[in-house]
């Protein structure tokens, strides 16, 4: 055993928070900046900021700091580039953190202190189709953002805004009222070519929103099957939606006309061509004209942007929620900021409560347009899913394993690059086992299973000797201000870079230093720093929703 540890009661877990902390003081209440860096264990960017307000160098005031922060022994610092200062924390700081994170079933990230109701409207499909790979972002993504902030202890309400009550409806109850049996494509090459078939549609939905039985009860027969196959996938695809989360655009039908009624009293409406329309300031369409938001049409149905209005009242006035976020797909980035814009109006939602649209890009083929299956259709996603599955069967036929590694290969491909720009859709790129991908994750940390099953019982306990041991346990320290961070920018691809990050220091540290041969002392350490990375990449990874098997 080695000497006792340096004493962190109290202190934070993270070193960047530590770090900032005893920068603090020398900055007269300017931000410290403290962030890991590729050029040094950490750096303070406090100084170049500050150059320009007090009209100083900013090497000047980053050797300040240097002369004047009190580091206590945990770092020492030193002006680097521009005027950045460069910190390197002391080994016996490193180890006795990674200790105490060993002991930490939260791995030093803390539940928060005052947790918001956050409404994750995610996966929404347009309930008469059939699931395809277009709503795999968002559901992906949605699920991902859920997982994230329940984790940090916010109070998450999920909301599957199926799309159960529009046009694609009024089509498909249409068809199969003439064409029992028949398919959704069917109605819609028919409603492609048919004007005369459109109109019967069109007045279909009219009927189904005022509440006609027969039309009714098929409707309500189709979205019980399409909620069934929903849930199939959902679990298939490991995504923690509900039953209990359907909260349809029909659910909201008996708001729709007292919301009309609040937005017009508020004076808020206007008429135009028949149709009543609210004109949000700064919406310019193509003409140059003012851009309407049409809450009622013409015919008297209420569409798209009215049931938006009302989930946001409910959701805002009703569920008492303070953090909105919808996760659609860029190309409704317009429609959501004139949703926001005239509820703002109206008042139901007030500055505390943010209204975020996470927006995404679209799924690409390899020719860089919208993904499709050889036909030109949309994929199906069950399609997709079967297809990964078999792939990674090749890998490893247990079953088990290779849903595990099939699905977590394509969830970790969505998730790993920046939501808003589209992304490839490449079956040999996401399930490589080298690179950032879900498969390479997945293998390292079953890689640390196997060596923490051998290594049997041993007492936590860190010293640093091999600088494989010091890159591994500095980045271990980092996660909480990653995920931190995550919830808030949810930007999940920051997630997935750290962790892959993190696996990668993993596979040099086991090149580099045997941990089961070790001498007794290091072989324990070794193991703490094992079990340390396993418990993060698993966290990490249950956080993105991607399996995690012991065994591979
Ligand atoms: N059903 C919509 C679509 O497929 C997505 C719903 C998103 N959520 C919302 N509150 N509008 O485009």
């Amino acid at each position: 055993m080695g000497p006792p540890p340096p004493r962190t009661d109290g202190l934070p877990m993270n070193l960047e928070a530590l770090l900032a902390a005893r920068l603090a003081p020398a900055l007269d209440g300017a931000d410290p900046a403290v962030r890991r860096s590729p050029h040094a264990d950490y750096q303070s960017g406090a100084a170049l900021p500050l150059a320009r307000t007090l009209g100083r160098a900013p090497r000047d005031i980053a050797a300040d700091l240097v002369a004047r922060a009190d580091l206590g022994g945990l770092a020492t610092a030193e002006v680097s580039g521009p005027g950045f200062v460069n910190l390197t924390v002391a080994d016996e700081l490193i180890a006795a953190v990674l200790t105490e994170l060993a002991g930490d079933a939260r791995l030093g990230v803390p539940r928060v202190e005052h947790p918001q109701t956050v409404i994750v409207d995610y996966s929404g499909p347009n309930a008469a189709k059939e699931l395809t790979v277009g709503h795999l972002r968002s559901t992906v993504i949605g699920d991902a953002a859920a997982r994230i902030l329940e984790w940090l202890g916010h109070d998450v309400v999920r909301a599957n805004h199926l799309g159960d009550w529009g046009t694609s409806f009024g089509m498909l109850i249409e068809y199969l009222l003439e064409h029992p049996g028949g398919t959704y494509l069917d109605a819609r090459t028919l409603f492609a070519s048919s004007p005369e078939f459109q109109e019967r549609s069109r007045l279909r939905v009219v009927k189904m929103q005022a509440g006609d039985e027969e039309t009714l009860d098929l409707w309500r027969k189709l979205v019980a099957g399409t909620k069934d196959q929903l849930l199939t996938a959902y679990q298939r695809l490991g995504v923690t939606l509900t039953g209990g989360d359907f909260a349809g655009e029909s659910s909201y039908h008996d708001q729709l006309a007292p919301v009309v009624a609040e937005l017009e009293a508020k004076g808020l409406l206007t008429e135009s061509d028949g149709a009543l329309c609210a004109w949000p300031a700064g919406f310019v369409s193509r003409e140059g004209g003012p851009l309407p938001l049409i809450v009622r049409k013409s015919d008297g149905g209420f569409g798209y942007a009215a049931t938006d209005l009302a989930a946001l009242r409910h959701r805002t006035l009703s569920v008492g929620a303070t953090r909105l976020l919808y996760v659609v797909g860029s190309p409704q980035r317009t429609h959501f900021e004139m949703v926001f814009a005239v509820a703002r109006a109206a008042g139901w939602l007030p500055e505390s409560v943010s209204a975020e649209h996470v927006e995404f890009g679209s799924v690409l083929g390899a020719d860089g347009k919208m993904f499709r299956s050889r036909s030109g259709d949309a994929v199906p996603l069950a399609a997709l899913l079967d297809e990964a599955v078999t792939r990674a069967a090749v890998l490893n036929p247990d079953p088990a394993v290779a849903a595990a590694v099939g699905i977590g290969a394509v969830k970790y491909a969505d998730l790993g690059a920046d939501r808003r720009s589209g992304y490839v859709f490449d079956w040999d790129r996401m399930l490589a086992l080298t690179g950032n991908t879900g498969p390479y994750l997945q293998y390292a940390y079953a890689r640390i299973s196997s060596i923490l099953d051998k290594g049997g019982a041993f007492t936590a306990g860190v010293t640093l000797g091999e600088p494989a041991e010091r890159a591994l346990a500095l980045e271990l320290l980092a996660f909480e201000p990653v995920v931190t961070g995550v919830a808030q920018s949810l930007e999940f691809h920051r997630l997935a870079a750290y962790l892959y990050g993190l696996a990668a220091l993993f596979n040099t540290f086991h090149q580099q230093c045997p941990v089961l041969r070790a001498a007794p002392g290091v072989r324990e350490s070794r193991l703490t720093l094992c079990l340390v990375a396993a418990r993060t990449l698993r966290r990490g990874l249950d956080l993105l929703g991607i399996a995690s098997p012991a065994r591979l």
